[in-house]
Parts: C-alpha cells; sequence; structure tokens
C-alpha cells in the first residue's frame, strides 16, 4: 500500500456517509416555495391534456378548485391562474380582459369561496385576450405593442382582479410603466393589501412554445412564431435586465420575477444580490418538457432531474419557483 498524501484538507471527509452529507446540505427545496401555475378552460368540458406537457390539463372551473384543494393539502401554498380562451372572444384590443364575468374571474370566485390556505396569482398581460397573441394592444399601423395604450387596459384590469379577491396580480406584459400605474390604480380602488408579483427580467425565449399552444397564443397568431422581442428582453442582456427590474421595484413592486429560470441562473443570482425583495423564477413550459421528452425516451431520469433542476433555481436564489412539477414535488417532499 502506497503512503498516503499529507493532505492538509480532504474535502470528502464530509461526503463519506448519508449522516455527514445530511448534516452538510446546505440548500433544501420546500413545497411552500413552489407555486403551480394552472390553466383553465371554460363550461363543462372534460380536462383537455396539453400536448407538449405530459401530465399538464386545461381544467373547468370544478376541476380546478379540485386540483388547488389537493396542491394545499400537499403543502404547496401558491397557484397562477391562466385562462384559455374561446377564439370568438378573443379580438384585436383583447376586450375580454375587462370582462368582469371573464373566464378567470369566476375561477377567481370560485377558488376563494372555498377559503383554502392558498396565495392566487393571476396574469396580467393581454395574450389570452387578443386574436394576435400579443401581450398588448398594436399601434395604428400594427407594427408594435402600445406601450401607453396598453398599461392604461392593464391597470384596469388588475383592479377588476384585486376586486375578484387575487392576493398578487402578476404582470407579465413588460410594458414600461405597468408597476406603477398598477400600483396607483389599485391603491385609488382601494386594493392596497393587493400585491403585485412583476414579472421583470421576462425574457423573448423559444422556450414558451408550449405554454402558447396551451393558451392558444400560438394559434392566434398563425403560423408565423409570435415575435415579442420589442417588450420582452435579449436574452444576452443582464445589465439592461437589471435595469428593468430595478424600476419595478421602484415603481412598488412586492416582489421580482425571472423568466425562464434554468437558463437563466446568473440572472436569478444577480437579482437576488440587488434586491431585498423576495425573487421569484418562472420554470417554463419548455423547461419542462425537454425534461419529459428525454425522460420518455428513457434518457434522463425525470424524478432525479425534475429535482436537481429545481434545486439549482433555489440554489441560485429563488425564494419561490412557479413550476409545473409542483405537486409532483411536494408530493414527494411530503
Ligand atoms: C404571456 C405569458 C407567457 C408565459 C406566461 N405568461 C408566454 C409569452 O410571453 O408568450 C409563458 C409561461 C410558460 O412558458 O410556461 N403573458
Amino acid at each position: 500500500m502506497s503512503s498516503p498524501l499529507k493532505l492538509a484538507r480532504r474535502p470528502r471527509r464530509l461526503r463519506r456517509n448519508a449522516a455527514i452529507r445530511e448534516m452538510v446540505h446546505e440548500v433544501r427545496l420546500a413545497a411552500s416555495d413552489l407555486i403551480a401555475p394552472l390553466f383553465v378552460h371554460d363550461g363543462d368540458a372534460p380536462a383537455a391534456p396539453v400536448g407538449s406537457m405530459p401530465g399538464v390539463f386545461r381544467l373547468n372551473i370544478p376541476d380546478l378548485v379540485a386540483e388547488a384543494r389537493q396542491l394545499a393539502d400537499v403543502g404547496v401554498r401558491g397557484i397562477a391562474l391562466f385562462p384559455v380562451t374561446p377564439p370568438k372572444l378573443k379580438d384585436p384590443l383583447g376586450r375580454e380582459a375587462l370582462n368582469p364575468e371573464c373566464l378567470v374571474l369566476r375561477a377567481v370566485a370560485a377558488l376563494k369561496a372555498e377559503r383554502l390556505p392558498l396565495v392566487v396569482f393571476t396574469d396580467i398581460a393581454l395574450d389570452p385576450y387578443t386574436t394576435h397573441g400579443h401581450d398588448g394592444v398594436l399601434t395604428a399601423d400594427g407594427s408594435d405593442v402600445d406601450n401607453d395604450v396598453t398599461v392604461d387596459v392593464l391597470a384596469r384590469m388588475a383592479v377588476l382582479h384585486a376586486a375578484a379577491g387575487v392576493d398578487f396580480v402578476a404582470p407579465s406584459d413588460m410594458m414600461d410603466g405597468r408597476i406603477g400605474a398598477i400600483r396607483g390604480a389599485l391603491d385609488d380602488a382601494g386594493h392596497v393589501h393587493t400585491g403585485i408579483l412583476a414579472y421583470s427580467a421576462k425574457f423573448a425565449s423559444a422556450y414558451y412554445g408550449p405554454f402558447r399552444e396551451a393558451v392558444g397564443s400560438k394559434a392566434a397568431a398563425g403560423t408565423a412564431s409570435l415575435d415579442k422581442r420589442t417588450y420582452q428582453l435579449n436574452p444576452a442582456n443582464v445589465r439592461e435586465a437589471m435595469a428593468d427590474a430595478m424600476l419595478d421595484e421602484a415603481e412598488g413592486a412586492d416582489a421580482l420575477m425571472v423568466k425562464p429560470a434554468g437558463p437563466y441562473l446568473d440572472i436569478i443570482v444577480e437579482l437576488r444580490r440587488r434586491t431585498l425583495l423576495p425573487v421569484a423564477a418562472y420554470q417554463v413550459s419548455g423547461e419542462y418538457a425537454q425534461l419529459h421528452a428525454a425522460a420518455e425516451r428513457g434518457w434522463l431520469d425525470l424524478e432525479r432531474c425534475r429535482d436537481e433542476s429545481l434545486l439549482a433555481i433555489k440554489r441560485a436564489g429563488a425564494d419561490w419557483i412557479l413550476t409545473y412539477f409542483a405537486k409532483d414535488v411536494a408530493r414527494a417532499l411530503a
């Protein structure tokens, strides 16, 4: 046997057995970190699977309420609602967004009536309601989203959501000045306790594809892929993302979000360093789909990769994680 190396430090001492490894374990995921995104469709249509997202369904309101109860039972504390609007209710202005009887508001009312220990988030953006699939109203020549007109609509939309009882509105539109406008409108209407989770660093990402299929915003836009680069961030830009997020904080956001999550861990780290607010990260539809696709082929272990992907997002500094894996992970943790 060769003589041992004279090493002052042997890092492997801290990895020798399961008990030691448990004691030096640094970051842990908890069910209460998770926010489950849920798709809701109208009427009594049965649960409709989303093709590229195994295990994800568009649910009618009673099924949504049942799903919410199951999530609460396994310790998830947040749900984020996304309505699937029938094409006949879409128009270029997204008027359905301001209908007090619209699907998402009826869903909120049904959920709130259950008094579940859940924090309800709703998306503030016009893409579920517009025929073109953009997050706002277009300019007269149709070449771009009109920032200020859109912000005015979003502020009114946020007030309706607050009145329906949502805990946090989550503007995902990336218009300039929308956080300040929404905060002002909420306060003027007396909704001082309704929070704002700002999608602050939302990148123009190709990872949203399966979501657009789920809510039908891609079909609305036709075959051309939806180009949101005049409002969503360039995936190359860290500083620009921070500048935008700092504006959201200054305008009154209660929490800031990075989206997507896994490919943008550096953005989460950087935002965590710069704000004292909770940081959320959205593990988006494409991140979910790619793990499932590889697992279906037997190329990756779904559960282990799922857990590792979420742990990495938490380790980077996210306090809240929006993930389509929420229920499965919370169950596994229970
Ligand atoms: C749109 C919105 C999108 C997502 C959440 N809100 C898509 C988009 O910007 O086109 C994507 C979520 C996901 O991919 O899981 N307001």
